[in-house]
């Protein structure tokens, strides 16, 4: 069952339909529907997460079933299927990563931004979730932030400290 906790329709800007042309163009006549992820990266990078009214609209514009789009927004972790913050922080917390301290990494974001995993926070600027591993075992704690997917290693409390300073200032 398609988890969505929001129903806001979304329409598309020019901007971003141009885009889409652009990505589609590169897909022979007939097999258009391959531009289906990189479509989906360019909505989350609009949206910050991938309602279903965008899947319906990617649909349409891929003139391919809704369910064909749901099929693949929920088989990929990378997509967000509620809305997220402005850096939504997501930590390793596969094995290698929880033996230097990840789970700690994840108690400090909880504490340190006031929200549980999953939410955003009240200025939008935040949300944080574990994640499994971001093939950066040897680098561990390890994060990486969407949608831009910049990576942080070997955190400690002080450094994720750093960086959501940072992040704030800069927004
Ligand atoms: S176990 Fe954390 S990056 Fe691989």
């Amino acid at each position: 069952m398609l988890k969505v906790e929001e129903q806001t329709p979304v329409v598309f800007s020019s901007e971003l339909l141009a885009k889409f042309d652009e990505i589609k163009s590169r897909y022979p006549e007939g097999k258009q529907k391959s531009a289906l992820l990189p479509l989906l990266h360019l909505v989350q990078a609009e949206y910050l997460w991938v309602s279903t009214s965008a899947m319906d609209q990617v649909a349409e514009y891929l003139n391919i079933q809704s369910i064909e789009v749901y099929e693949v927004a929920t088989f990929y972790t990378m997509y967000f299927l509620k809305p997220q913050g402005k850096y939504a922080l997501e930590v390793c917390r596969t094995g290698p990563c929880c033996l230097v301290g990840a789970e700690k990494i994840l108690s400090h974001l909880e504490e340190k931004l006031g929200v549980k995993e999953g939410e955003v926070t009240p200025d939008g600027l935040f949300s944080f979730r574990g994640v499994e591993c971001l093939a950066a075992c040897g680098f561990g704690p390890v994060l990486q932030i969407s949608p831009e997917y910049t990576f942080y290693e070997n955190l400690t409390t002080e450094s994720v400290d750093k960086l959501i300073e940072d992040l704030t200032n800069k927004s």
